[in-house]
């Protein structure tokens, strides 16, 4: 019996003095509660040395309940503390972790900016606001009604072979290897004119709006023709507009878009959607005038056309020409931005080269 009781004392020993390596190499919360069960839970290690009490004499019980008692409160207190430096060490890594340094030099950020084309554009959708003008755009792809009849360019007309157009196939239609042309009529739009029909249609006069937009053609590309470019049109429907004002309009648009010290002129032109029709030069912007490769050596440069809206085309707009009249032009926005830029290839501006896009940082 005696030797019972020894043996629990040494067994409750034994707990008390490695319970606290056992800590030490407990690393986180986690083990420190699972040693906490082993140790001191109701199938831990000091209840099974304690159901041991049973074999020791009557005497003897109380000395050995005041020890695994106190063995009991070292061990939780140990435990205790172990639980406070681990929560401690874990609250000094994430200090050191999640410190932000305040004097790192920051992360550049990457701004990108507008295609070229775009910037020019911009310019002249300001320059016409200023000037009391809305944006109206339509549709890329048209029908040959709007882009020719309703333009007052009848299907056998001689000037529809100025405008050599993309047809859109028939689907699944192949004749003799090529797709046949659809039989709706619909076509990509090789101008931005037809927009001037749809918004006769849409609007009531007075009407004062430009229409910027991609057009295409099919073109024998080279350095200066391409078969996707963007053209911007206008239009001015009012009650006894006259050439007068077109001509006005463009002039101060020429020197908003130019510098105020541009000179410009007018030359007859042809258009069969416009009566009578123009053509409007400024003073070459290579050579500013003097003469040079880029205007053929006259000085000038054309850069839009324009004239009187047909009457004809009012009518397809619904508009009754003996109470409205109105103006319209037409530019080309591609032509204006190798012009601004000194873009020796057309090409370049539909490419998506990255090298070529970056050299045109905005504001420049
Ligand atoms: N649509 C013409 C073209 O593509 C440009 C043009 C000329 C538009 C005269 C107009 C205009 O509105 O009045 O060449």
């Amino acid at each position: 019996m005696q030797a019972m009781t020894e043996q629990l004392k040494a067994d409750l020993e034994r707990l008390r003095q490695t319970a606290s390596a056992r800590l030490t190499d407990a690393s986180d919360a986690a083990s420190v509660d699972e040693l906490r069960s082993t140790l001191l839970g109701r199938n831990g290690e000091l209840t099974t040395l304690l159901k041991q009490l049973g074999d020791v004499p009557v005497a003897e019980r109380p000395s050995i309940g005041q020890l695994a008692n106190a063995v009991r409160g070292e061990v939780e207190t140990a435990i205790s503390r172990r639980l406070d430096e681990l929560r401690g060490a874990d609250l000094d890594r994430r200090l050191a972790d999640e410190s932000i340094d305040m004097s790192a030099p920051g992360r550049s950020v990457r701004v990108g900016h507008l295609h070229p084309l775009m910037m020019v554009e911009r310019d002249l959708r300001e320059i016409f606001h200023a000037f009391g003008f809305e944006i109206y755009e339509g549709p890329e792809i048209e029908t040959e009604a709007m882009n020719f009849e309703a333009l007052n360019i009848p299907p056998d007309h001689p000037a529809r072979d100025l405008w050599d157009t993309l047809y859109v196939a028939e689907p699944g239609s192949v004749e003799q290897g090529l797709p046949r042309p659809a039989e709706d009529g619909t076509i990509l739009r090789t101008h931005t004119s037809p927009v001037q029909v749809r918004a006769m249609l849409d609007l009531r006069p007075p009407i004062r709006i430009i229409t910027p937009g991609r057009c295409f053609r099919y073109e024998a590309v080279d350095a200066s023709h391409n078969f996707e470019f963007f053209q911007v049109e206008g239009l001015v429907v009012d009650r006894s507009t006259s050439l007068a004002d077109l001509k006005g309009m463009l002039e101060q648009f020429a020197r908003a878009m130019y510098g105020d010290g541009t000179r410009t002129r007018f030359r007859p032109g042809y258009y069969p959607f416009t009566e009578p029709s123009v053509a409007f030069d400024v003073n070459c912007l290579v050579c500013g005038g003097s003469g040079c490769p880029a205007c053929s050596r006259t000085g000038w440069m054309t850069i839009l056309g324009a004239g009187m809206v047909h009457p004809h085309v009012l009518r397809a707009g619904n508009i009754d020409p003996d109470e409205h009249q109105g103006y319209a032009f037409g530019m080309g926005l591609d032509r204006m931005t190798v012009l601004r830029y000194g873009i020796p290839d057309l090409r370049l501006l539909m490419g998506a080269d990255l090298r070529f896009l970056e050299q045109f940082p905005m504001g420049a």
